[in-house]
């Protein structure tokens, strides 16, 4: 993401400032912990690396120098989010365990990671210093999974505690990002991340259901962007849950059609398999309240968005893995 200059969107409220990054060594918190620091904050980061890797800090971390703490440590384990987030300005919670699918085998894991875990980090909030938490959501209020589920019951908390507290947060509900250090690795990877590893390794993707379904695919920038601008909001979010996206939507069948071509291989149609549990068909952000509430706007577009991604994608992929 070296091209976003964050300072010029963000100008000073950062500068010299405590912030907390829960699940900083994953895809999107390590992200926003790198635009953090190149707006000169102070950042711990705080994950117990069950998806996540410290060397996702790693292209930055050495010039952070002090200002980068990274603590291996669980959000289950309160004493540890209290130590974590003293001191803090702010709290980003963005960790939590992803998969819809994964959450169907595991209903009770996921509810003490992402349920508990939130309450957690909701406690030390209050208990310190911390004015603002964007926490993220990304299903719609009728949850079809274990996890849709577990950050509906985040966002009702997240609400709660600025009702009951006046804790200064907010819930952003993250639809589809895909970016750079996006795990490809998992079973459980997400869409672009999966098709990327399946082309590179001379393999057709694999679509589950007819492909029709649609996302709000959104590059990782963006996130971060609403993110900084939740936290540095003069008048406080109160609890507000609010999209953030790219703002259009497009199939699984064009996506694999547009990244084949893109990773040399267009010859290498998508096959589909059944539709998997949990999965939702189609999934497009209004904008509208994280505007007004924010100022929020997406900074990078889809195809944007997808170039870099790609090229990351055939840098670190083997085509024999
Ligand atoms: N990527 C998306 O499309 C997307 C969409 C909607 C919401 N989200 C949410 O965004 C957040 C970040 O997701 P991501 O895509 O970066 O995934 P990720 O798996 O890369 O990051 C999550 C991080 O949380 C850490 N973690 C998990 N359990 C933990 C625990 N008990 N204690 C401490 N750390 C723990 C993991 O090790 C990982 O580093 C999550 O809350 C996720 O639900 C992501």
């Amino acid at each position: 993401m070296a091209t976003i200059q964050w300072n010029k969107l963000h100008s000073g409220d950062f500068s010299g400032v405590g912030a907390l990054v829960t699940g900083g060594a994953g895809f999107i918190g390590s992200h926003l912990t790198e635009a953090l620091l190149s707006l000169g904050a102070t950042v711990v980061v705080l994950d117990d690396l069950s998806g996540g890797d410290f060397a996702n800090l790693e292209p930055f971390g050495a010039k952070a120098g002090k200002r980068l703490e990274s603590v291996k440590g669980s959000i289950l384990d309160k004493a540890t989010v209290e130590r974590c987030a003293k001191g803090c300005r702010w709290i980003f919670h963005q960790a939590a365990l992803g998969s819809v699918p994964r959450s169907v085998e595991q209903p009770e894991l996921y509810t003490q990671v992402n349920v508990i875990g939130t309450l957690n980090v909701l406690e030390a909030a209050r208990d310190g210093d911390s004015i603002v938490l964007p926490k993220v959501e990304t299903m719609p209020v009728q949850p079809r999974s274990p996890y849709a589920a577990s950050k509906v019951a985040g966002e009702a908390l997240i609400r709660a505690y600025a009702v009951s507290y006046g804790l200064d947060t907010a819930a952003l509900r993250y639809f589809n990002i895909f970016g750079p250090r996006q795990n490809a690795n998992s079973a459980y990877a997400a869409v672009i991340a999966a098709f990327a590893k399946a082309l590179i390794a001379g393999k057709r993707p694999v679509i589950y259901g007819d492909g029709e379904q649609s996302r709000d695919f959104t590059f990782v920038a963006n996130v971060v962007h609403a993110n900084l601008l939740a936290a540095r909001s003069a008048k406080p979010v109160g609890g507000e849950v609010f999209n953030v996206a790219a703002g259009s939507r497009i199939s699984v069948t064009a996506l694999a059609g547009m990244m084949a071509p893109m990773l040399g291989r267009p010859d290498l149609k998508p096959v589909y398999e059944p539709e998997r549990a949990g999965d939702v068909k189609h999934s497009a952000a209004d904008l509208g309240l994280a505007q007004s509430l924010v100022g929020y706007k997406p900074i990078v577009d889809f195809p944007t968005g997808l170039a870099p991604t790609v090229e990351w994608y055939r840098q670190v992929i083997k085509p024999g893995a």
